[in-house]
């Protein structure tokens, strides 16, 4: 069985979907690894590093020879018109973004995974994608802050005086949020928490973070935060002004499964805050949590920084490559079975993250999507 390693084309997209380390196990899975010249360069993985490969020079060729193809980021459509039709793909596919890509991907019959669907069940865990990416997400938003930030982190008692630690605030205290408590407690900063879960506060507290405390509780299906009343939003903004205007570096990470980021920080929130202060909002790839995020942009208002990269693990590309493909190459264990496709789908991890399947969209979550008009696709049915 022939697996295509592409080159990812999407802009400032440095990851690949298999490091070199783990070619041996495709290999014991009876796999043969065609890969694409320079696919590891972004992630500093040179073509010399990928031994028991073939290189193939032409990524339509590359396409056309492969039953499996790894990518990281949705294929593009001029991708999907070279991949062999009944293909199998995974990716973080991301339909809700991507709508015309998912219409191609049905029309070509190609049965695609999106791994950002994998359940979140105890066996999963060494496929779930979105926390491995969300981990290296909450580290580097922290290091980007400490580089902006034109204050140390650590307190210092110096013969040139003593400075005070800086003051943070992480929003939302999920997987990101909690690696980004733990980063910026590891930098020496003073940090706060805030989360709508519950829950959220044994783990923060854990960290070594205090919680701020605001009387909203909004666990919502399967451990994840539902989406707040419009009174509970408005309670929400006057109880977390003061945390905000106090801080000297907010990382925000605060998402509803589904949904477009929840807008927690306001412009007076900001206009409050003190001049130097920095805001990472690592949410910026579904809209942001503040008001005055631009995609990848720095907008500066008032004195305050205000960042949000869209793509955070691809700015640690080595480490976010070697987790993805690693939940990568531990899913495709369960399709694969003595060099042949072998797909069970009464499997709930296959189920749940199947995405498109002999030319029908197959994910209940993007079907209903579909059904209350939020895209724009043509749904096959479930079966
Ligand atoms: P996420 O990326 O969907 O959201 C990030 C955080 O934002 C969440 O903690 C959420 O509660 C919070 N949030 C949402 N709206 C908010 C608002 N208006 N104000 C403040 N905070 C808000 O979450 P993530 O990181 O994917 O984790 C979601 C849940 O899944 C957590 O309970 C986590 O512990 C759980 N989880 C379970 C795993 C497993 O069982 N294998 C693996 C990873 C996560």
């Amino acid at each position: 069985m022939k697996v295509a390693i592409p080159k990812e084309i999407t802009e400032a997209e440095r990851r690949v979907a298999l490091v070199p380390h783990l070619v041996p196990e495709l290999r014991r899975l009876g796999c043969t690894v065609l890969m694409e010249k320079g696919a590891g360069s972004g992630a500093f993985y040179t073509d010399e590093n990928y031994q028991d490969v073939e290189f193939v020079a032409n990524r339509d060729v590359l396409f056309q020879q492969s039953e499996v193809i790894l990518k990281v980021d949705a294929p593009t459509q001029d991708e999907i018109k070279h991949f062999q039709s009944n293909a199998v793909l995974i990716g973080m596919l991301s339909p809700h973004r991507y709508q015309d890509r998912i219409q191609a991907l049905c029309e070509r019959r190609i049965t695609s995974f999106a791994m950002e669907f994998i359940p979140r069940i105890s066996r999963a865990q060494s496929m779930d994608a979105l926390s491995s990416q969300a981990t290296i997400a909450g580290y580097k938003a922290v290091l980007l802050a400490a580089n902006m930030q034109q204050r140390l982190f650590p307190m210092l008692t110096t013969a040139a005086g003593t400075i005070r630690p800086v003051n943070v605030l992480v929003i939302g205290a999920g997987v990101a949020g909690l690696q980004a408590i733990a980063t910026a407690r590891r930098l020496g900063g003073i940090v706060k928490a805030y989360d709508i879960r519950s829950a959220a506060r044994e783990q923060v507290e854990s960290l070594g973070a205090k919680m701020v405390t605001i009387d909203i509780k909004a666990e919502g299906a399967g451990g994840y935060a539902r989406e707040l009343t419009a009174e509970e939003k408005q309670l929400q903004q006057q109880a977390l002004f003061d945390a905000v205007a106090k801080a000297e570096v907010v990382i925000s990470t605060a998402s509803v499964p589904g949904k477009p980021a929840p807008k927690i920080i306001s412009t007076q929130m900001v206009e409050a805050m003190t001049s130097g202060a920095v805001i990472i909002d690592a949410s910026a790839q579904s809209g942001g949590n503040c008001e005055l995020t631009q995609p990848d942009e720095i907008v500066m208002h008032g004195g305050v920084q205000i960042y949000g990269p869209t793509n955070l693990p691809a700015m640690v590309a080595r480490d976010a490559s070697n987790m993805y493909s690693k939940n990568v190459v531990n899913f495709l264990t369960l399709l694969i079975k003595e060099g042949k496709l072998a797909i069970n789908w009464d499997d709930q991890i296959i189920s749940d993250s199947v995405l498109t399947h002999a030319g029908d969209i197959k994910h209940a979550g993007t079907q209903a999507q579909i059904a209350a008009g939020n895209l724009q696709m043509k749904s096959g049915t479930l079966s």
